[in-house]
């Protein structure tokens, strides 16, 4: 563990288990340290605590959104999100869990309509992966050229008071 372990965190997770259909928040103690992603204190309770909790990961390099989950209400990617000492972590809205923070990924398809755009910038700031870009010094939505990467979480959509984005998820 590196310099900067320093207390305990807690960390609520909501778990679902799909054996019951039961959705449950259950809360872990583990070390805090500031050198630590979220996906660090994951892999924690999975490795010294509870084997049983489902913790969705792939490249562990930031780079294919397979961790994807809300920390503290907001949709992240877990190994390259800083661990914070007191967290709630969610699966990823929108999408069928399978268990606990694991969730099923399909494609989705973006319809972005600029007319209805009032050029707020939330989309820009909530989705986490950048598929809407600043340009012309304003913060205007774009859809980016490659909507293949997009996970279908859907905040985009929310936040858009204008209703300019739809996201359909294909089965
Ligand atoms: S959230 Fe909606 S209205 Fe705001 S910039 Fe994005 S598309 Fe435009
Ligand atoms: S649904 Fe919207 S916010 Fe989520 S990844 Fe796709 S474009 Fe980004
Ligand atoms: S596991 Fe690939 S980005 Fe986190």
């Amino acid at each position: 563990m590196s310099k900067g372990k320093e207390t305990n965190a807690k960390i609520e997770i909501l778990r679902y288990n799909p054996n019951t259909g039961k959705r449950y928040i259950q809360t872990y103690v583990t070390p805090f340290d500031s050198g630590w992603s979220v996906m660090n204190s994951l892999l924690y309770i999975y490795e010294e605590l509870d084997s049983s909790l489902g913790v969705p990961y792939m490249c562990l390099q930031g780079r294919c959104m397979g961790c994807a989950m809300r920390v503290n209400g907001k949709t992240t990617c877990a190994c390259s999100t800083p661990m914070e000492r007191n967290m709630r972590v969610e699966a990823v809205s929108n999408l069928r869990v399978i268990k606990d923070l694991i969730v099923e990924y399909g494609r989705a398809n973006i319809s972005y309509d600029p007319e209805k755009c009032t050029k707020c910038g939330l989309c820009v700031e909530i989705c986490p992966i950048n598929i809407w870009s600043v340009s012309d010094r304003k913060r205007v939505a774009e859809k980016s050229k490659d909507d293949v990467l997009c996970i279908g979480c859907g905040e985009c959509e929310k936040s858009c008071k204008g209703e300019a984005i739809r996201i359909e998820l294909v089965k």
